[in-house]
């Protein structure tokens, strides 16, 4: 679409996180140049009423296929309970538009896969995932650093974030969220997709994993805590902890190599880099308790970064690399959609260590997940309604 001077964005969904984008739209032009919203669908007649009174010039629909065939729109944005991002995605495509959906990418890798293949039928569309923290310069840095290979071979990452608190108040809403049948998982599908895309973006996909994932303090069927230790190829290994009830919680990434250390915490990434590979240090040291000599340098975070001038933060960032590429103004990619199973596939990996207690080698058993899932919403359904 290099020939294009306007790309124009229609919105699937414009619940609490669509009308967010709408906003965006609307009030960050100067950001956003070349990115228009045009049109909107809900089935929800009190959203649609919204859209009308809020989003003027905008045209709203009661359904997506109207949308899509429209001839308003070039990019559907993805706005909806989990569960439907895959076949909006594909039905997306088949009207030959481009995509941008908001993760996660779907509940389960056997329905991302069916995504992924028809999107592999349609090169001249492009395909995006929401991953907005992938815009976060601490974690671009962190990225940088792995890819230069001064980080050296990585040994060992662990995430631990926790401060994704979420009292009674929230669960307590109803509708989808907290639900095996309305989003297929509790902390693992809603909060932590952002942090399990870029666990596996920086450290690659683990070949195994070990988790116990549990509810506590909360009246809700789905996990809320769960610690994960995973193994990869090359021999290193990797824990990630994450619940929704700790208070206060943290959001501590640490990833060692043979070349030093990352640490991201409080708005910072520390690098603390060995001068030597360890194992070179260690094959000629000779004293007794010697370490490598390191150097540490540190980051802020936005603002204090030269990535931030290129690309805004989080949201608006990917919308407007999105838009720059369809543009032809850049030929950078930040979040490919094809990408989105990855994070999806370290994720029911978790939840299937979870459910069985064993560890699970990666590619994991899709059939048994999908037993697995279907099995607790069952049990999810006949427990009594509040
Ligand atoms: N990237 C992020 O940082 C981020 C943050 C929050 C939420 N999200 C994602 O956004 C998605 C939506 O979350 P939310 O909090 O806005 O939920 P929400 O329930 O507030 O909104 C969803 C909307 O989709 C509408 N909808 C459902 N099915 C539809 C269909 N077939 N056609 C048209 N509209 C339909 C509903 O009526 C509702 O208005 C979720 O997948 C969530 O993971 C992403």
């Amino acid at each position: 679409m290099a020939d294009k001077k306007e790309i124009r964005y229609g919105i699937v969904g414009i619940g609490k996180q669509g009308t967010f984008y709408t906003n965006i739209f609307l009030h960050n032009m100067g950001i956003l140049k070349g990115a228009k919203l045009t049109a909107v669908c809900d089935i929800a007649e009190d959203r649609r009423k919204y859209a009308e009174e809020h989003l003027k010039g905008v045209k709203v629909f009661d359904n997506y296929h109207d949308m899509f065939a429209s001839g308003l729109i070039d990019v559907v944005m993805v706005e909806t309970p989990h569960y439907f991002h895959p076949q909006i995605v594909i039905d997306a495509l088949k009207a030959g538009l481009n995509v941008l959906c908001d993760k996660p990418a779907g509940v389960y890798t056997k329905q991302v896969k069916e995504m992924n293949e028809e999107a592999k039928k349609h090169p001249e569309l492009l395909f995006g995932m929401m991953f907005n923290q992938r815009t976060n310069p601490l974690y671009v840095k962190a990225k940088e650093l792995i890819d230069s290979g001064r980080l050296g071979k990585l040994t060992r990452i662990v995430w631990i974030i926790t401060n994704w608190y979420r009292p009674k108040a929230y669960y307590d809403q109803g509708g989808w969220r907290g639900t095996w049948w309305g989003e297929g998982g509790g902390v693992l599908l809603n909060q932590c997709p952002h942090q399990l895309d870029l666990f596996t973006w920086l450290a690659g996909l683990p070949v195994s994993v070990t988790a116990t994932s549990s509810t506590v303090g909360r009246d809700i069927s789905v996990e809320n805590d769960v610690t994960a230790y995973c193994k990869f190829e090359n021999g290193a290994t990797g824990v990630f902890i994450t619940s929704t009830h700790d208070a206060p919680g943290t959001n501590r990434l640490e990833i060692t190599g043979e070349g030093g250390k990352i640490v991201i915490e409080g708005g910072k990434l520390v690098f603390t880099e060995n001068e030597e590979m360890e194992p070179a240090f260690s094959a000629h040291n000779k004293v007794f308790m010697g370490a490598p000599k390191t150097k540490k340098y540190t980051y802020r975070g936005w603002g204090h970064y030269t990535h931030f001038k290129k690309y805004p933060p989080q949201h608006a960032g990917i919308i407007k690399n999105y838009t720059d590429y369809l543009l032809g103004k850049t030929d950078k990619f930040i979040a490919p959609g094809e990408q989105g199973i990855i994070g999806l596939t370290f994720s029911n990996a978790i939840h299937l260590a979870g459910w069985t207690g064993k560890e699970v080698s990666i590619p994991f058993d899709e059939d048994l997940y999908l037993k697995e899932l279907e099995k607790r919403k069952q049990e999810e359904q006949a427990k009594p309604v509040k």
